[in-house]
């Protein structure tokens, strides 16, 4: 039986994707070529230095190390610019009534994201006490589609991969929990999130019953 919910952050608990992809048009628009919101799809899930490494590609653009890093961090800069301004009027729609759900069943929850700024992302918006476990940026090695998130926070929670559902707006990220061995469902259009196992626009339009229905 399913124990255990694993979310994605940025694209299933808050809309930060936008804000990630702002920043990271800002650093191209400054390095001379611009990143539509099609190329950004790559970029969902990917880690800081990895999705740098997609957009220079895109751009043409080799550089050492140490200014790679500048860069990062000055797209971060832009990004934690974004993210100050965030409360809890920023939760996308359906995730409270989702929530209070998923702690009338019983299950447990983990917070699964590549990013670094997760934590400060969900005290700004009031769901640090939403997760039983959260493992964040600081606490993985690899970022999706590695398993490695997901796999912790199941390791976390005490619970087998085969008893957990991921929810992931990332084609990244709906791979990371396959290949972790549980059941995904993909927030997103289904003609991207085609390894989901079940796909929905957000989780506004789902229930946890219908969930745990299709999952078993
Ligand atoms: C999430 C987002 C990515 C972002 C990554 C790292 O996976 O979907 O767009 O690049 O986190 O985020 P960070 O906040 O550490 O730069
Ligand atoms: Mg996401």
């Amino acid at each position: 039986p399913i124990k255990a919910f694993l979310f994605d952050l940025d694209g299933v608990i808050v809309d930060t994707a936008i804000y990630h992809y702002q920043a990271w048009r800002r650093l191209a628009n400054e390095l001379g070529f611009d990143i539509s919101e099609q190329f950004n799809e790559r970029l969902k899930g990917v880690s800081r230095m990895e999705s740098l490494d997609i957009i220079l590609a895109q751009g043409g653009i080799t550089l050492p190390d140490d200014k790679k890093n500048d860069l990062a961090a000055q797209k971060n800069g832009w990004y934690l610019e974004l993210v100050s301004r965030m409360t809890s009027d920023d939760i996308l729609p359906g995730v409270a009534t989702f929530f209070s759900q998923v702690r009338k069943a019983g299950l447990k929850t983990a917070l699964g994201s590549v990013s670094k700024n997760a934590p400060l992302i969900l005290e700004r918006i009031g769901m640090t006490n939403a997760f039983d476990a959260i493992i964040d940026g600081t606490k993985i090695s690899k970022g999706k589609p590695d398993p490695e998130v997901f796999l912790k926070g199941a390791a976390e929670l005490e619970v087998s991969p085969a008893e957990c559902v991921v929810f992931e707006d990332a084609v990244a990220g709906v791979e990371a929990g396959k290949r972790g061995g549980m059941f995904v469902v993909g927030l997103g259009s289904p003609d991207m999130l085609i390894q989901a196992d079940l796909v929905a626009p957000s989780l506004a339009a789902l229930t946890v019953e219908e969930v745990l229905k299709k999952s078993e």
